[in-house]
């Protein structure tokens, strides 16, 4: 590191989150002398690594001043990628956040505890923080944002969603001046390089989920992706940023992706839709109440025009809606060593430009709300939407004209109701629905279910335009 290479002019020459004024090695005095920010780095793995990479060759002077002095792992005995002085590998991370010759901490451990704590510890003894850990900015980004508040430095968060997308930035400064209508993000790589695999490929959910372990983009546990969970954690952030609100992360609708079959995807590309595990983030159209969001985490189905229906891959992208400032897309790299350390590293730099200024007070703009209101969330059932059904039923006359009877009856106005495949005397009956409220679609469905006719509904998924 450039750090190992300059000579700290001794204790007590700065505060915390201000850098250290040094001299170059010469031992010149006076002119020269520069200014070096001792980070303390809290987890060598995955992002951790990919940002001591990114250090150890700066694609920018600022970063020149930056010397990681100290580094915290769980285990010192395991082999790393990137050399650290022994002396700088740790395992005592509660020393790190409260070492006043550290100004800068970086959270790169995962987990909720004791990474929680240690990000409040470092605030608390006057650090800026800089994270990638969504899980906790999503459950206690208010307690963090409000300790920062309090002691007045910063905590930045870019990489905490969609990876290398400058997504976070965006929606805090820039995109503020429009008023924000809808944020809907393909914000989970994992599930879309599945959805990616079956539409593509024609393979199920259990031949891609393999794919996608094999390639490493998915955990022994898939769970937290394929069930919507890292995906809902992402999009409280984001709402929380767009709006201005505080959004109650388990109050977030969230259904996963292991009930679409290859035969839904089948039949949507027919209609011209995609099947996109979307994350929701928009005003709920409630008069008067301005923190009411409609926020949730589902598959979707979106025709092949949309902006988002051709993201593939691992790939993230955020769409953004505002007024006046029409659509945006911002897409790229949603996870991964490089893209997720560059995110890092660039709020690094963002930190690093401000504290050279002299700024003492962190940057309005940045963060979440210190004390915001929190943001009542529309219940799945008030929500508006097109649907899919997919019915098995007898192949025998009437049943199509008993199906539409019982949506008729709930007020659910149909775009289309067609018979599709036989398999063993059972026909497929797919439905589309007008945009209906979902309570009185499941009231249908339900009713549906109950004819003699019908086998079973294997599917029901949400459509979005
Ligand atoms: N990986 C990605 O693509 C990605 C993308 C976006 C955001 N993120 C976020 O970035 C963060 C880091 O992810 P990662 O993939 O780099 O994780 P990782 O590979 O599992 O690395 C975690 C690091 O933290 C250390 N650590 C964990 N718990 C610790 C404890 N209790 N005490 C001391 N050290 C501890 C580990 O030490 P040892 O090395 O000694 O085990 C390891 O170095 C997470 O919040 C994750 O959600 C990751």
């Amino acid at each position: 590191m450039d750090g190992q290479n300059l000579v700290l002019m001794g204790p007590g020459v700065c505060q915390p989150g201000k850098g250290k004024e040094v001299f170059g090695s010469q031992g010149s005095t006076g002119e020269g002398a520069a200014v070096v920010y001792r980070v303390g780095l809290l987890g060598l793995g995955t992002v951790g690594t990919g940002v001591v990479e990114i250090l150890q060759r700066p694609p920018h002077p600022l970063l020149q001043a930056v010397e990681l002095a100290a580094v915290g792992v769980r285990s010192l005995d395991k082999p790393r990628r990137v050399a650290i002085p022994p002396e700088r590998l740790t395992t005592d991370l509660e020393r790190i956040v409260s070492d006043p010759d550290i100004d800068v901490v970086i959270e790169l451990m995962g987990g909720l505890e004791p990474a929680r704590s240690l990000i409040l510890k470092a605030i608390d003894h006057g650090k800026p923080v800089i994270t990638a850990n969504k899980a906790v900015i999503a459950r206690y980004g208010e307690e963090i944002f409000r300790a920062a508040a309090q002691a007045r430095v910063a905590v930045l968060l870019e990489a905490a969603v969609g990876g290398g997308i400058p997504v976070v930035q965006a929606l805090q400064q820039s995109l503020q001046a429009s008023r924000i209508q809808a944020v809907w993000g393909i914000i989970n790589g994992t599930t879309n390089f599945i959805l990616s695999q079956m539409a593509q490929e024609g393979s199920s959910f259990a031949e891609a989920l393999a794919q996608a372990q094999a390639r490493g983009y998915a955990e022994a546990d898939p769970s937290a992706d394929v069930e919507g969970w890292d995906a809902a954690d992402k999009i409280a952030i984001l709402a929380s940023l767009a709006f201005g609100v505080s959004v109650p992360r388990e109050a977030i609708p969230c259904e996963g992706i292991r009930s679409i079959s290859p035969t839904d995807i089948r039949y949507a590309r027919e209609w011209g839709y995609t099947f996109k595990l979307l994350a929701i983030a928009q005003r709920a159209g409630v008069p008067g109440a301005e923190t009411a969001l409609d926020v949730r985490v589902h598959p979707t189905l979106l025709p092949l025009t949309h902006p988002l229906a051709n993201i593939h891959g691992v790939d993230n992208a955020v769409w953004v809606q505002g007024d006046p400032l029409g659509q945006v897309v911002l897409a790229g790299p949603g996870a991964g060593q490089g893209p997720t350390a560059s995110a890092v590293v660039g709020d690094l730099l963002t930190l690093l430009a401000h504290l050279q200024t002299g700024a003492h007070l962190p940057n309005p703009l940045w963060g979440l709300p210190a004390s915001p209101p929190v943001a009542s969330l529309l219940p799945l059932a008030e929500v508006q939407s097109e649907f899919y059904v997919r019915v098995l039923a007898q192949d025998r006359p009437g049943v199509m004209g008993a199906i539409g009877t019982c949506f008729g009856r709930h007020g659910v106005s149909l775009e289309s109701i067609t018979q599709k495949e036989c398999h063993q005397e059972l026909a497929e009956i797919v439905v589309l629905t007008h945009t209906v409220r979902e309570a009185d679609c499941r009231q249908a469905l339900a009713e549906i279910q109950q004819l003699p006719q019908v086998a079973g509904i294997p599917s029901l998924f949400r459509v979005l335009r």
